[in-house]
Order: structure tokens, then sequence, then C-alpha cells
């Protein structure tokens, strides 16, 4: 008996100090298992005198009934804990402040890119695409500046030891569109183009848009009205607007285009270099060389086009003062737009 009650005894403080459910089934096979404490003590009361043995065998039965209860108890409460556990580890503290979302914008050159375009594509203009890495004629022949011609010196250039080069203007998308579209035809290109010019006002990449249009009965008056139309959209104001002689090989006659200096309503500071003007686009009727070159019919056909810095003009639409910024990708700028 004493025995029997040592067991017990036992069983009842390991389960009590069972921390897991493991430690637990493992008590359950010590006590109660095929090999465990009570068999093994039962195996013994056969040895008993015979009128001993109910009595014993009876208490048996209660001890293991006591030890299953027992750990029952304790599963129970083990499980309970668990949950517990469980439940606080995975709460959300709904007073903690939120994580703030940081959002993008959208650099001012893309969005001088949008409003080209939106304003060309009402006009009924196609956008097309050319390649930045070009040849010389597509920079140069094609468009009536052949070799050893002064204008080349205008434009420094970067080429590749094949003789190959970057494009310096987007004036060689003229060229392209008019060998594989057919006229009439009305396109705008827009994108980067290369020169060997770095300082306050020039970085050695930079972007242009081009437009061109080709039909049988348009004049400069045409060029004139869809010049001020642009300006006046870009800018979303009544600017002034004057046309300049001025000379492109691959236009004749060409122009430059002034508006009136944003900055001073036109009364001279330092930006227009106090003349009230600020030149923001070359245009011109293209040159019936180029037409020709392009296999158009020259004595049907005429086209006018113009090529416009988009850098310069972003600048003068945000009141920027220095085109660097547009470049140095500081989030403290970029974040104005
Ligand atoms: N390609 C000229 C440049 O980069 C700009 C230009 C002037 C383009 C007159 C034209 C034009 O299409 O008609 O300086």
């Amino acid at each position: 008996m004493e025995v029997l009650e040592e067991i017990l005894r036992n069983a009842e403080s390991a389960i009590q100090a069972a921390a897991d459910l493991k430690s637990l089934d493992h008590c359950r096979v010590q006590y109660l298992g095929k090999k465990g404490q009570l068999t093994e003590y039962l195996k013994t009361v056969g040895q008993l005198p015979p009128e001993q043995r109910p009595l014993i065998g009876q208490k048996v039965n209660i001890a293991k009934d006591k030890i299953q209860t027992l750990i029952e108890q304790r599963d129970a409460e083990l499980k309970q804990a668990q949950i517990a556990d469980q439940l606080a580890s995975e709460s959300v503290d709904v007073t903690l402040p939120g994580r703030s979302q940081h959002f993008g914008s959208i650099h001012p050159l893309v969005k001088s890119f949008e409003a080209i375009r939106s304003i060309f594509t009402q006009m009924g203009f196609a956008f097309v695409e050319g390649p930045e890495i070009e040849d010389d004629f597509h920079n140069f022949t094609a468009l009536n500046i052949p070799l050893l011609h002064p204008a080349r010196a205008m434009q420094d250039t970067f080429y590749f030891p094949d003789g190959l080069l970057l494009r310096t203007h987007t004036s060689t998308v003229q060229i392209r569109a008019m060998k594989k579209m057919s006229v009439p035809l009305r396109i705008v290109a827009m994108g980067r183009v290369y020169r060997r010019d770095f300082d306050m006002t020039h970085t050695p990449m930079f972007h242009q848009m081009e437009c061109l249009m080709v039909d049988e009965a348009i004049s400069f008056a045409d060029l004139k009205g869809l010049m001020t139309q642009f300006l006046r959209e870009f800018f979303s104001a009544d600017v002034p607007i004057r046309f300049r002689p001025s000379y492109f090989p691959f236009t004749e006659p060409s122009a430059e285009v002034d508006i009136g200096c944003l900055n001073c309503n036109a009364k001279g500071c330092r930006i227009c270099k106090k003349t009230g003007w600020l030149e923001v686009l070359g245009c011109g009727m293209v040159h019936p060389n180029v037409l020709k070159g392009a296999g158009i019919d020259s004595e049907r056909y005429r086209g006018f086009a113009c090529g416009v810095g988009v850098d310069r003009l972003t600048l003068l639409r945000y009141g920027i003062s220095d085109l660097r910024a547009l470049f140095e990708n500081d989030l403290r700028f970029l974040k104005q737009f």
C-alpha cells in the first residue's frame, strides 16, 4: 500500500510540474502506459495472498482513475494557457500610429511631354519615335547639311568609333517619318538628344520635340497659327509671340520664335536679358532638298517643321532657374510637382 501511495504522490507532483503538453504526455506513459509504474505494480499483486488481492486491485483502479483525472485537468489547463499565449502574441495594438504612405510625383519634364502630347494630338498629329544612335545621313546629309557644310559646326556631336553618332536633334525623325509614311502627314517626335555642351544652361543630354507637317496647300501662315496656338496652350496664357527671321539648313524660310518674358511680363529683366523676349523654338518651311531627299514631290507638296527644347520650355513653364535641377533627382525639388 505504501508503494502505491508513493506512486500516486509522485504522479501528482509530476503532473502538476508538467510545463507543456509534451511533458504531460510523458507523465501519462510513465504512470499509465503498458510499461508504466502502475502496470508494473499491478503485476506484483499476483504474489499477494488471494484474500488481499481484490482490495489492492480496487485501490489500484482508484489510483489509476485519479491519475487519469489529474492528467485531463492539467491537459485542459495547458491548452487554455497555450490559447491565451497565442492571443496575446497575435494581438494588434490598434492605438499605434499608422504607417504613412509616400506618394511619388510626376517629373516636370514628363508633365511637359504630356502637355505637348495632348495639344498636338488634338490637332491631328501622330506621335512617332526614332533611334538615339543615328547615322550621319539622318542627322546631317538628309537635312541638307552635306559633309564640310559649316552648319555642322553649329552642333557639337558625340561620335562613335564606327562613324555612328548620338543624334544632336530630333529632326532626324522627320527624315525617317517621311520615308516610312505616305504624304500628307502630320507627326510629332519627342525624345533625348545629345551635344558636347556643359554649363549653366546646357547639359550634354537634353530633350527636344519636333513637329512636321507635309501637305499640298500649306503655307507659313499655317505654321504661324500652329506655333501660336501651341505656345499659348502650353503656357496657359495669352503670351505675346513674335517670329524672327533665322537660318536653318533644312528650312527655307526659317524663323525663330520668341515669347514675351513670363518673369517680367515682357518689361525686361535678368532672365530675358532686358529684352522682354525669350527664344523658345526654331521653325520654317521644309527645304525642297529635304523633301526631295525623302522621295517626296517638292513641286506638289510643301511642309513646315519646328524644333523645340523641351527642357528650356519646362524651366519657363514652372519658373525653374537652373537647368541642372531637372537631372539631379533631388527629391526636395521633385516633390514640388
Ligand atoms: N533641329 C534644330 C536644332 O536642334 C531645331 C529646328 C529648327 C528644328 C527648325 C526644325 C526646324 O524642325 O524647322 O537646333
